[in-house]
């Protein structure tokens, strides 16, 4: 399977740390941040990725990924998102000549984890996954609710809710079919009034489909496009490489 790394958008949320810099080249612990999600698509065994970019820092990004070889990539390729924060589902609909027809795992290029998804990635055949992650403040995510009758029954995702229904968030790690590009095209700028293609409607198509599976991710997650999160993360990896303060 071929893999989608996600790095636009203006991280306006870290300003003024993004004035100057784009949000995936931050520092977390000896990294830039975009490493932690190509290493994600690396270790389950993906060998093509594309990197999506926008915004003024864009072309940083070669700096620091050269061609990938250093990941033991074999095919690197990066593609530019006019829109800087058109919304995740609009710069996914930039890889569509790069699936060529085939199924794609999706990560955000702001977050990170130690969760290992070669397993979903082999055994993947149709439909979407979702990564799912209890958590603690689910108003900030995109949020999942499961039927009444049937608790693991994902029934449908609501973005940033007032009043969530679960504490579940959907993490930003997903296995698409090829069909995720024509539910893109069905996508309205307007869904959650913030003019961008969100990719909480697109899974939305595919739950009312009938076609999205969930799983619980294992292990450490975080996103950390926040001041908070973002040290959380910088902590998380310096105390795992064995840094104590
Ligand atoms: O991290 C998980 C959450 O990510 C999910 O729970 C939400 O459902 C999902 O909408 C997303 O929420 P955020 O508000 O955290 O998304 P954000 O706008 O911060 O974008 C996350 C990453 O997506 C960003 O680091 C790069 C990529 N992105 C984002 C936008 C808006 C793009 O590549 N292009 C874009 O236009």
């Amino acid at each position: 399977m071929k893999g989608v790394v996600l790095a636009g958008g203006l991280g306006t949320r870290l300003y003024p740390l993004t004035y100057a810099t784009n949000k995936h080249l931050l520092p977390v612990y000896n990294r830039p941040m975009v490493f932690y999600p190509v290493q994600t698509l690396v270790n389950a065994g993906i060998k093509e990725i594309l990197l999506v970019v926008s915004g003024p820092h864009s072309g940083d990004f070669i700096h620091v990924l050269k061609n990938g070889k250093e990941f033991g990539i074999n095919h690197l390729e990066y593609a530019y998102q006019e829109k800087p924060d058109g919304g995740i589902a609009d710069a996914l609909s930039l890889a569509e000549d790069f699936a060529d027809g085939g199924p794609l795992a999706v990560i955000l290029g702001d977050n990170t984890t130690d969760t290992d998804v070669s397993q979903a990635v082999k055994s993947f055949k149709e439909g979407a996954v979702v990564f799912l992650k209890k958590v603690s403040d689910p108003t900030r995510f995109g949020i999942a609710e499961f039927d009444p009758k049937d608790p693991k029954k994902i029934i449908g995702i609501e973005e940033k809710p007032k009043k969530p229904k679960s504490e579940y968030a959907v993490t930003g790690l997903y296995i698409y079919d090829n069909a995720v590009f024509d539910y893109i095209r069905k996508c309205d700028p307007n869904y959650a009034g913030r003019g961008e293609l969100e990719i909480t409607q697109v899974n939305n198509f595919y739950i009312d489909d009938g076609k999205m599976r969930w799983e619980e991710l294992d292990g450490y997650w975080l996103d950390a496009g926040t001041y908070d999160t973002l040290l959380r993360a910088n902590l998380y990896w310096a105390k795992k490489a064995g840094f104590t303060s």
